[in-house]
C-alpha cells in the first residue's frame, strides 16, 4: 500500500519532512506566494487523486497560516484526495475557552469549527485543555492528542542532577505530577493569578527541604515568559538555583526572551515550534498518531 502524500505548509517543512521519513510518505509540492495585494496564491503540485493526504502546520501566530491552510485543504479535495489530515504540533486558539466578558468571540470554538469542516482528522501535541477536557468537545473530527510529558520527563532524567519539578498553577498539576514520575523527582504546584497579558502573580509554596535540589519549571506554553519569568525570580529570592525551564510550546512571543534574560539557567524545548530552545523531539510519537489515522 503506498504511503500518504506528506504537504507541509511554510514554515512547518523540517517537521514535516521528519514525519515523512516517519510514516514512510511520498513528499508533496506545495507552491505558495503573496500577490503584491496580500492575497495568497497557491498551487498544489503533487498527484493527489485517492491518496491520504497529510497537511502539516504548526499554528503558532495562526491568522496568516489560516487562509492558505483552507486554501490547500479545499483545493486538494477538489483534486480527489480521499482523507485530509491535518498534523499541528501546536494548535492555536485553545485558551479562550469561555466568554469572560460579555462581546467576547470565544475563538476556540469558532476556530475549531472551521477546522472541523475543512479537515477529516487532527493530530496535536498537548493542546491547552483547561475547562475543555478534551479536544473533541469543540473538534468535530476524528483526533489524537500527543503527550509530551514522557519525553520531558527523558529530557530531565537525562540532563538535570536531583531535579525538583515546578508546576505554575494548579491547572498544570495532572501533568506535573506525570513528569514528576517519570523523571523520578518530586514535584510543587504554584499559585498563579493573571491580571494582563504580561502581568501574572506567583505563590511557590513553602518547601525549604527541597531547596537543595534543581528546580526545574514545567509549562505547556511559554507566551509572553512572564509565568517562567516570575516564577524563576521567585525561586531564586527563596534561595533556589536559578530553575531550569522545560516548556512543550516555545511562543516566545514579543519581548519574552528579554523577560527571561538571567533568570533561567537553561531553557528547552519540545520541537512543535521552531525555536532555538528546541532540544526535544516530539515526532516519533506524533508519527504514530498519525499511522492510527490513517
Ligand atoms: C496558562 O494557563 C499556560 O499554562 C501558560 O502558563 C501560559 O500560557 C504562559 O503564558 P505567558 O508566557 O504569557 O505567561
Amino acid at each position: 500500500m503506498t504511503g500518504p502524500v506528506i504537504l507541509a505548509l511554510p514554515g512547518s517543512e523540517a517537521f514535516g519532512e521528519a514525519l515523512r521519513a516517519h510514516v514512510f510518505g511520498e513528499p508533496g509540492g506545495l507552491d505558495h506566494r503573496q500577490f503584491p495585494d496580500g492575497e495568497t496564491y497557491l498551487r498544489i503540485m503533487s498527484e493527489v487523486a485517492d491518496r491520504d493526504v497529510v497537511l502539516v502546520s504548526s499554528l503558532d501566530r495562526p491568522d496568516p497560516k489560516l487562509l492558505p491552510l483552507l486554501f490547500a485543504a479545499d483545493t486538494l479535495r477538489e483534486m480527489g484526495a480521499r482523507k485530509i489530515g491535518l498534523v499541528a504540533p501546536y494548535l492555536a486558539y485553545m485558551r479562550q475557552d469561555i466568554r469572560f466578558h460579555p462581546g467576547e468571540a470565544v475563538t476556540s470554538r469558532s476556530f475549531a469549527t472551521v477546522l472541523s469542516h475543512h479537515l477529516d482528522w487532527l493530530v496535536t501535541v498537548d493542546p491547552h485543555l483547561h475547562r475543555y477536557h478534551a479536544l473533541g468537545d469543540v473538534y468535530r473530527i476524528p483526533s489524537r492528542v500527543v503527550h509530551a510529558a514522557p519525553l520531558m520527563a527523558d529530557w530531565i532524567r537525562e540532563n538535570v542532577s536531583r531535579p525538583v519539578i515546578i508546576g505554575p498553577d494548579k491547572e498544570s498539576e495532572q501533568w506535573v505530577a506525570q513528569v514528576a514520575a517519570g523523571a523520578d523527582a518530586p514535584f510543587l504546584v504554584c499559585e498563579k493569578e493573571r491580571s494582563g497579558d504580561r502581568e501574572v502573580r506567583i505563590s511557590i509554596p513553602r518547601a525549604e527541604n527541597l531547596a537543595d535540589r534543581q528546580p526545574v519549571l514545567v509549562d505547556d506554553i511559554a507566551s509572553s515568559g512572564r509565568t517562567l519569568a516570575v516564577a524563576a525570580k521567585q525561586l531564586v529570592d527563596m534561595g533556589f538555583a536559578p530553575p531550569d525551564c522545560v516548556v512543550v510550546h516555545p511562543l516566545f512571543a514579543g519581548d519574552a526572551a528579554q523577560a527571561l534574560s538571567g533568570l533561567a539557567r537553561r531553557i528547552v524545548s519540545t520541537n512543535t515550534i521552531v525555536h532555538a530552545t528546541n532540544g526535544i523531539d516530539v515526532v516519533g510519537p506524533v508519527a504514530e498518531a498519525v499511522q492510527a489515522l490513517l
